[in-house]
């Protein structure tokens, strides 16, 4: 799975007292158009699983080619991911990252059992699209789209 690209995004929600969490995830993708569903994978022994499967919403934050350093604080254990004003209330309040390459606001629609992860099933709320090249994780690392890649329509 190193071998396959993934997007770079980080899941962000609000719990009962207003404490905010968030985490790095490449597990992002879209699951439905009808009803409008998206999925994202988080391991059972995160820190934040106690906060995202009981929350009622979360927001995902498609980060762009520049934003690497965003992807690792969120990924980072210990320290406070939320520090220096990175987010601010967006979409149906949850925080977001305001220069992200696409945010989308869900509510939280089902909680799947994956093994040692939780699968996460947003329905789609709301949702925000910015111009720009996505954040991509390959070979364990960040990698940026550069604009002069030759691009092929799909349909
Ligand atoms: C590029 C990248 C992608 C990641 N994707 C996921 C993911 O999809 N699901 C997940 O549970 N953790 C993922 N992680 C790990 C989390 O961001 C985080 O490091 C982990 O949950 C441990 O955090 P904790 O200190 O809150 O327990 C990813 C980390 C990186 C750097």
């Amino acid at each position: 799975m190193a071998r396959v690209p993934g997007p770079v995004t980080v899941a962000t929600t609000v719990d009962a007292t207003g404490q905010r969490w968030g985490f790095t995830a490449s597990s992002f993708r879209s699951l439905s158009l009808d009803p409008p569903l998206v999925l994202i994978c988080l391991d059972k022994a995160a820190s934040t699983h106690e906060a995202f499967t009981s929350t009622d919403r979360f927001m995902i934050n498609v980060l762009r080619g520049d934003q690497s350093d965003i992807a690792r604080r969120f990924a980072t254990s210990g320290v406070d991911r939320f520090a220096d004003g990175v987010t601010a209330p967006l979409e149906l309040g949850l925080p977001g990252i305001p220069e992200a390459l696409v945010r989308v606001a869900c509510s939280l629609h089902q909680v799947v059992d994956g093994g040692d992860h939780s699968i996460l099933i947003g329905r789609v709320e709301a949702t925000y699209t910015g111009d720009g090249a996505p954040l991509v994780h390959c070979d364990r690392s960040f990698q940026g789209l550069t604009d002069n890649t030759p691009r092929f329509a799909t349909h």
